[in-house]
């Protein structure tokens, strides 16, 4: 399936692919192109790098790379159709009816209508008379009925089929209602409601679609909590509640809860930029949906065990992609909820404010394991502290050895300079991470061409083939008369150098948006790759001559051809360059 040519052509015309990335990444300009700090991978200094003339990207990082429509696939992880879909929708375009293959598009936008009619539902049984019990289960709680509509709270009552029924007669069959995780199946194959008497959070997406939903029980009975699981449209690991409210109030950054009812209790308290994970750990993947929008979060962690490792991990991540923590100190109720029935927004506010950074909490927990009073431990402490101390900004290191320092008695400088030795051990350790990531970013694009490991002086030959082919189209005829796709030794390569030269012999423009579907967008990183390096060719003829001569002899090494029934011309031909 593919889209025809015309539409694809407008679709990119349409969408500039800097201004398309430039809503994702902060770009600058720097001559002809502009760089900014890869999406798709943690990096503290600009790899990134779009090219306007050819309206393609690539990350010298991490090897994601391609056009447009690639760009969108990757960063909101989504099939090309839909990719495609969404570029159209954002510059006005209606979609070609038919001509490609749209069935899982058609499935998700089912499982989508599925859940917002169940949405629809549990609202209606929420301020049903009949259920008079859960509304009141939400006052108690002390949410508003504006804060239940904005939200779309609901109630799913207590029956084995109650929006079984209800679904159904909008025509959706139980086999699809169990896909959306709305249903569930006995082992007898009978098909019953997955949500019974509990109250009903849906979970919405960034773009406002209901995605999944969590329903809690209204006592004390257990489990607590039943969460949509994984489905066509909701990933766990990769949803934030509420971001569809708070994205618009990222300026002061974003208060990260544990659960759904402190993230509605803080909205209903005018703190809109509160968030919570779906019931896990936070994950790369939030981290770096979240540093789209802001580059603080506070951490608002319930305060128990649970919590506090929950914290130090979270600091990990959020730092691994740039963003600075601060930790809530929830001193008197368990939760965030909790602390503004308890104490009311203002106290909450002051507690935001008065909100510890990073260093100042891990210092605060080192401070916890020793017994101070002993010189051991004291010892023992300082040393912590001077390896919390070595993670900070200069700043920060000064302000808090000199603290540490009139805490402890011990010298400024001492403190300092043990600090600096754990600096030096850090740096060590970063650019061996560095190699090691780069390694094995290297066997990802292995990955795409596997035969490249046993044949690397053939591959490495082709790549450079292409990359002179995709910069210089004008040299096709210089290039097709010394060498053919059979010479390529790789089936990858090959079938690359295939696409280019038909491409080209067609008259087509030869942008990262040439192969469209053919290619996956590891691929396009591939290719995307392949082009940047070739723009830093000086003598690109002379370097594919080159590199023609070298496949031959490759390829010759391989092929151990038969030279005795060789005919004179075919066996000049194995060496010939013209
Ligand atoms: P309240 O007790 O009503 O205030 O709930 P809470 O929102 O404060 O939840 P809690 O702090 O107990 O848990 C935080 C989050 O963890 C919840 O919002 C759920 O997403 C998840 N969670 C809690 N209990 C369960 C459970 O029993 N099962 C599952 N799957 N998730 C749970
Ligand atoms: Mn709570």
């Amino acid at each position: 399936m593919a889209f025809n040519e015309t539409f694809l052509e407008e679709l990119r015309a349409r969408n500039d692919i800097t201004e398309v990335i430039g809503g994702y990444v902060n770009l600058k300009r720097a001559g002809r192109l502009y760089k900014g700090l890869c999406p798709f991978h943690g990096e503290k200094t600009p790899s990134f790098t779009v090219y306007p003339d050819t309206q393609s990207f690539y990350c010298f990082g991490c090897s994601a790379g391609g056009d447009v429509v690639s760009f969108i696939r990757k960063i909101e992880n989504l099939d090309y159709v839909e990719a495609v879909k969404l570029l159209a929708d954002r510059s006005g375009m209606v979609m070609p009816d038919s001509g490609y293959d749209d069935s899982m598009l058609k499935t998700r936008n089912r499982v989508y209508e599925m859940n917002k009619e169940a949405a629809h539902f549990y609202f209606s049984q929420l301020i049903d008379e009949k259920n008079r019990h859960a509304l009141q289960y939400y006052f108690n709680r002390g949410y508003t009925f504006d804060t239940i509509k904005h939200f779309g709270l609901g109630y799913a009552p207590d029956s084995w089929d109650a929006l079984k029924k209800y679904m159904n007669e909008k025509h959706y069959s139980n086999e699809e209602l169990y896909k959306a995780n709305l249903l569930r199946k006995s082992s007898k194959g009978t098909f019953y409601d997955n949500f019974r008497n509990r109250v009903i959070t849906p979970i919405i997406d960034i773009r406002g679609r209901v995605v999944g939903f969590g329903g809690r029980v209204l006592d004390d009975s257990k489990p607590k909590y039943i969460n949509t699981s994984d489905t066509l449209v909701y990933k766990k690991t990769n949803q934030l509640f509420a971001m569809n409210f708070a994205k618009n109030h990222a300026e002061k950054g974003f208060i990260l809860c544990e659960g759904y009812m402190d993230v509605i209790a803080l909205h209903q308290a005018g703190f809109e930029n509160a968030i919570a994970t779906c019931g896990t750990a936070i994950t790369p993947e939030m981290a770096r949906t979240v540093s789209k929008y802001t580059d603080t979060v506070i951490l608002s962690q319930d305060a128990d065990e649970a919590g506090r490792k929950a914290v130090n991990k979270s600091i990990e991540i959020f730092s691994q992609v740039g963003i600075k923590v601060r930790v809530l100190n929830i001193k008197g109720a368990k939760d965030p909820d909790e602390f503004i029935q308890k104490f009311g927004a203002d106290r909450f506010k002051a507690l935001i404010e008065g909100a510890e950074t990073d260093t100042e909490y891990k210092l605060f927990l080192a401070k916890q394991k020793y017994d101070t009073d002993t010189s051991a431990g004291l010892a023992d402490y300082v040393t912590e502290a001077a390896k919390i101390l070595a993670e900070a900004d200069n700043v920060k290191r000064d302000i808090y050895a000199s603290k540490l320092a009139e805490e402890t008695k011990v010298a400024k400088s001492a403190i300092l300079s043990e600090s600096r030795r754990f600096q030096k051990q850090n740096e060590k350790k970063k650019i061996k991470q560095t190699n090691r990531q780069v390694m094995s970013m290297q066997n990802d694009a292995d990955k795409i061409n596997p035969q490249k490991r046993q044949y690397k002086s053939a591959a490495i030959a082709e790549e450079r083939i292409i990359a002179v082919l995709i910069n210089h189209p004008d040299l096709i005829r210089t290039i097709s008369a010394n060498i053919s796709e059979e010479d390529f030794v790789t089936v990858f390569n090959k079938h690359i150098f295939k696409a280019l030269c038909e491409h080209i012999n067609q008259g087509k423009s030869l942008n990262m948006s040439a192969f469209g579907e053919e290619l996956t967008p590891e691929e396009h990183g591939v290719l995307a790759g392949l082009e940047a390096r070739g723009r830093t060719l000086t003598n690109p003829k002379m370097e594919c001559l080159e590199s023609i001569t070298t496949l031959k002899e490759e390829k010759l090494k391989l092929i151990k051809p038969d030279l005795e029934n060789m005919s004179d011309e075919e066996f000049r031909n194995l060496f010939s360059n013209n």
